[in-house]
């Protein structure tokens, strides 16, 4: 939540055809999708600090800029806002500006004692003009100033004084060649150009300009300056950044042609699975993964496993449970993460905790690891981002390739999160002697064959499109699946709600007689995800049996169903074919056609399909 961006240049730009503003307005257009309640920018220039902010989006703050243009400047902070302490006002744009208008920081986190800060302060003389908690920190950092006489022992000093989480970056006139950023729980990355450093709350802020980047830990402070970067502890003591190249380029982060990222990343997905599954296999043919760093005897010994996570990728735990219970007997659970510490969880050193998260910066999550990792559980994260905090504070990781994903609502990440925590399924399964590697050589070549299944899925998306059109004045949907299309079911629904902002629940099907069948009258929309007939346990029979009572009582059904699965037919409104899958790998096709439908009808309704009113991509506020 929220996007920071710095950019410190030299005065002597040869070869160059940007200066800071330009540096700062691509960044904060590449990082909008964590923040759009506002954006703001500030300058050092010779003159002093200059600033612009502006309630909206990032194209408010450029309109802005134009009709008040800034002067040139090889020094530029940035920042977009979602909003927690305050509305999405001008005045609690950031930066927010002190000392008389030299001082300009921005902010990304939540300072919990700011009251009994602001309070402070307001003794000593201070006065505010924002309800942030952003203007607090700042004052705070003036006010050390003026004692410690040196920007970067004065952040050190503010950090000291802080309650919560975050990232700070401030910039000084007195201190005209810096930027002085601190990060506690909050993402903060390093760029290294030529003679040029950047700093971003991921690698997307600068990714224009340089690929190689620098992670930070916890509890640091950067100074950047054209001749370089230092990183200092909380305690002063002198620190390490770990230098990493991004393994994507700019390209990756552009709409390629779609009308929004959401569309582009629904067609990501083949390369997602495909990408997160390479380079698994080692010389023997035996399934290993690189970055899983636990002694394997203590994977031998684990006696249960829980998936933390939320939203989308607590969903992908649910699908995943399935898979692991199947593979590996090893009692599984998956709970959301916000959840997971106030229940006082049982956890001890046989539990293995997989926290599974896109961004890696999820900080309900992060705080479930640490409290897993307290009470003494291995921690194995899921992640889709480099070098992200979680990452870092788990022991060890499996990363999804899906390359950046940008629009708000998760597509990709999810595909790929289910087929990394499958391949961690048929790791503990294989290491632990619950299946021969040829078992697992079957399922990995099931695998295989997804990518594919997912572009049939996608060359038909006309259908869809079609009906998500037809529907655009729908107020309310249902999503009904069983076993592994029970979770998918209840990402649909997600998807719906937060990118077309319509009603729609998700239910397991067999539930619907005990309650929710009491919503059905003529008309509801109900989308049934169909397991394939092939499959164990009558499975098959009993959701076509739920499609036959939602049917009776005037629903419109809309069935996702295998091709071949002729049973379905004479229940089903409309008929959305996918290739033939076994069960498990049902939910890597399945869901695709909820993505595209969601997509659609918010596209039809006129929404912003990527930016959907109050969320954010990245979640890192309690
Ligand atoms: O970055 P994470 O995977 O930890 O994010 C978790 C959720 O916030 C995320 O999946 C959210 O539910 C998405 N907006 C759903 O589309």
């Amino acid at each position: 939540m929220c996007g920071i961006v710095g950019y410190v240049g030299q005065a002597d730009r040869a070869g160059r055809d940007y200066v800071a503003l330009d540096v700062v307005l691509e960044g904060l257009r590449r990082l909008e999708y964590r923040g759009y309640d506002s954006a703001g920018v500030a300058l050092v220039h010779d003159s002093g600090v200059h600033w612009r902010k502006k309630a909206g989006k990032v194209a408010a703050l450029e309109a802005e800029i134009a009709a008040r243009p800034l002067p040139e400047a090889v020094v530029g902070i940035g920042h977009t806002r979602w909003a927690t302490h305050g509305g999405p006002t001008d005045a609690n744009a950031h930066p927010h500006v002190v000392a008389g208008g030299k001082l300009a920081v921005v902010h990304n986190g939540i300072i919990e004692n700011f009251a009994e800060l602001k309070a402070d302060l307001m003794a000593k003389g201070f006065s505010f003009l924002s309800e942030t908690d952003t203007e607090v920190a700042a004052s705070v950092l003036a006010d050390q100033l003026a004692s410690a006489g040196d920007l970067t022992e004065a952040m050190r000093r503010t950090c000291m004084l802080l309650d919560g989480a975050f990232t700070l970056l401030a910039v000084h006139a007195d201190f005209p060649e810096r930027i002085v950023a601190a990060r506690r729980n909050s993402p903060l990355v390093i760029g290294v150009g030529e003679d040029e450093y950047f700093l971003g709350s991921d690698v997307s802020g600068f990714i224009d300009y340089t690929k190689d980047a620098v992670e930070m830990d916890n509890d640091q402070i950067v100074t950047i300056t054209p001749s370089g970067y230092q990183i200092i502890d909380f305690s002063g003591g002198v620190a390490e950044g770990k230098p990493f190249r991004v393994e994507w380029d700019a390209a990756a982060a552009e709409k390629g042609g779609f009308d929004s990222f959401m569309e582009k990343e629904i067609h990501d997905q083949p390369a997602a699975v495909r990408d997160t599954l390479m380079g698994r296999l080692d010389e023997n043919g035996k399934l290993t993964l690189d970055e899983l760093r636990i002694d394997e005897s203590i994977l031998r010994s684990i006696d249960k496993i829980i998936v933390i996570a939320c939203g989308t990728a607590a969903y992908s735990g649910q699908v995943a449970r399935y898979a692991i219970e199947h593979w590996c007997r090893i009692p599984t659970e998956v709970e959301l993460a916000h959840e997971f510490r106030y229940r006082d969880p049982i956890v001890n050193e046989k539990t293995l905790v997989v926290a599974v998260s896109q961004s890696g910066e999820t900080m309900d999550t992060l705080m479930a690891v640490r409290h897993a990792r307290e009470q003494g559980a291995k921690v194995i994260a899921i992640c889709n981002t480099h070098g992200a905090t979680i990452p870092r504070e788990s022991d060890a990781i499996i990363y999804t390739h899906a390359g950046p994903e940008i629009a708000v609502a998760s597509t990709k990440a999810f595909l790929a999160q289910i087929t990394a925590s499958y391949l961690l399924g048929l790791y503990l399964a294989q290491l632990r002697g619950n299946m021969f590697a040829d078992e697992v050589n079957r399922v990995l070549d099931e695998l295989r064959a997804i990518p594919e299944k997912i572009a049939e899925v996608l060359a038909h998306e006309d259908q869809i499109k079609d009906l998500g059109t037809a529907m655009g004045e729908t107020t309310s949907v249902l999503f009904l699946g069983r076993h592994v299309g029970y979770p998918v079911a209840l990402e649909g629904a997600l998807k719906l709600k937060e990118i077309a902002y319509i009603h729609a629940e998700g239910f397991a099907a067999g539930e619907l007689k005990h309650g929710p069948i009491a919503l059905v009258e003529e008309g509801q929309p109900v989308f049934i995800i169909v397991p394939s007939p092939r499959g164990r346990d009558s499975l098959h029979a009993k959701v076509v049996s739920n499609i036959q009572e939602v049917r009776a009582r005037g629903a419109v059904t809309i069935v996702i169903a295998e091709e071949g699965d002729t049973a379905v037919e004479a229940y089903a409104n409309h008929v959305i074919r996918i290739p033939q899958s076994p069960t498990l790998m049902q939910p890597l096709l399945a869901t695709v056609p909820l993505q595209i439908f969601a997509a659609q009808v918010a596209k039809s309704k006129g929404y912003d399909v990527d930016q959907p009113r109050n969320l954010a991509k990245s979640v890192t506020v309690e």
